[in-house]
């Protein structure tokens, strides 16, 4: 059976092949520790566990959400959005419920991009955003996100054809695969390159409750004006552990919005509804539960960050999300090789860099999902491979 022309340079998820690879080696017996996949490993708070058992014993509670269904959930988030960043959003219009933010991801491109037309994307980066454009027949320009930059897209490097051209720029702050962090005049300077060139900005920003030593990350429609020119996604699956649930949203501009809406509508049918009823509740989650996962993640972040020094691999502490982005020793040329020789000799599975694109070569990505002393043991083994070796 052939194949549509539109998937056939797609590649499967690499997390979908790399999981084969390791039920196979566990079934021999080894003891693989992941430190590859960004799902987290703690529960959601209890009072939202008890909000989707609550809502799914009533019996009126299993139909189709579809329409006025969502809407006491879409109004949730905009309170949230006020409350946490001081966004004012009309839940009618500004605010619409995903199945997770990688369905609206997925979407945005193909409402928004028609084959020929061109869209921003950073490299390394979350790989739906290009994938998306490529499934709607459009190109892809890239951006670097280097070191020297720390991790932010060089938008005066963009050439003035191609700023015209385009017709999404996405943003991810804090970022995957990086852990970097952006700030407000960063955010302003891209509402500024987006209104100048007649661009809708997507800011993809699932990890904004995650952050370290207090840090809180902004939202990128704090910046004013942005709602004319920006679409924000959020997630419940990283702020609250929330990740299987399949819950998140896109806000901010009204007509993108309500695009997504009318494709959607026709593509599935909408979150079940004890998920919004906890997701709701999620919202209202004390930032006392907030800081105290915060503090495992970061007991890891450091943990990680300090057995890596063991072996000369120097890393800077991210601030922020879920990630450690390590430079991998200089003579490897391939971040894959070097990553699948690690899981097979030491059972440690880790991200290769280039998987999020080609400017992730000569990085591997570390992810904190996993009890400390697990990360302890893996960042031990990677730290005496690499020491026996480089
Ligand atoms: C940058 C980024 N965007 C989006 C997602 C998807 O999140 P969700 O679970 O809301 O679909 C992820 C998940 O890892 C991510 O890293």
């Amino acid at each position: 059976m052939k194949p549509a022309q539109r998937i056939s340079s797609i590649q499967p998820y690499f997390f979908a092949q790399l999981g084969k690879r390791i039920t196979a080696m566990r079934s021999s017996g080894v003891d693989v520790i992941r430190m590859d996949m960004g799902s987290p490993d703690l529960p959601p708070p209890d009072a939202v566990v008890e909000a989707l058992a609550t809502s799914a014993r009533l019996p009126t509670t299993h139909g189709y959400t579809l329409g006025s269904g969502t809407g006491p959930f879409r109004k949730a988030a905009a309170r949230h959005y006020a409350e946490r960043f001081e966004v004012e959003l009309d839940p009618g219009s500004e605010v619409i419920d995903l199945l997770g933010s990688k369905e609206g991801l997925f979407i945005l491109s193909q409402v928004l991009l028609n084959p020929g037309d061109l869209a921003l994307v950073p490299d390394p980066s979350y790989s739906v955003y290009a994938v998306s454009a490529e499934i709607a027949g459009a190109e892809v320009h890239l951006m670097p996100l280097l070191a020297e930059n720390a991790f932010l897209p060089d938008l005066g490097a963009i050439p003035a054809d191609i700023a015209k051209r385009a017709k999404i720029l996405w943003l991810n702050y804090p970022n995957n695969p990086t852990g970097a962090i952006a700030d407000l005049d960063f955010f302003a300077r891209a509402v500024e390159f987006a209104r100048k060139n007649d661009i809708l900005l997507a800011h993809d920003a699932p990890y904004t409750e995650v952050g370290f030593n207090g840090y809180q990350a902004p939202s990128l429609l704090q910046i004013d004006g942005a709602k004319e020119v920006a679409v924000e996604f959020n997630s419940l699956s990283k702020a609250y552990n929330m990740a299987g649930w399949r819950i998140g949203m896109a806000l901010g501009n009204a007509e993108v919005v309500g695009y997504i809406e009318t494709y959607k509508s026709q593509q599935d049918s909408a979150v079940f509804a004890p998920i919004l009823a906890a997701g709701e509740l999620a919202f209202q989650t004390d930032l006392d539960w907030i800081v105290e996962r915060n503090r495992i993640y970061q007991l890891r972040r450091d943990a990680v960050v300090d057995g890596l020094h063991t072996a000369g691999l120097h890393v800077q502490p991210p601030q922020a999300a879920l990630y450690v982005w390590v430079p991998i020793p200089a003579e490897e040329t391939s971040s894959l090789d070097f990553c699948a020789r690690l899981l097979e000799d030491t059972g440690v599975s880790t991200t290769p860099g280039v998987v999020f694109g080609k400017h992730g070569e000569g990085y591997l990505r570390i992810s904190l999902v996993t009890e400390l002393e697990r990360l302890q043991e893996g960042t031990r083994r990677i730290a005496d491979w690499v020491n026996k070796r480089y």
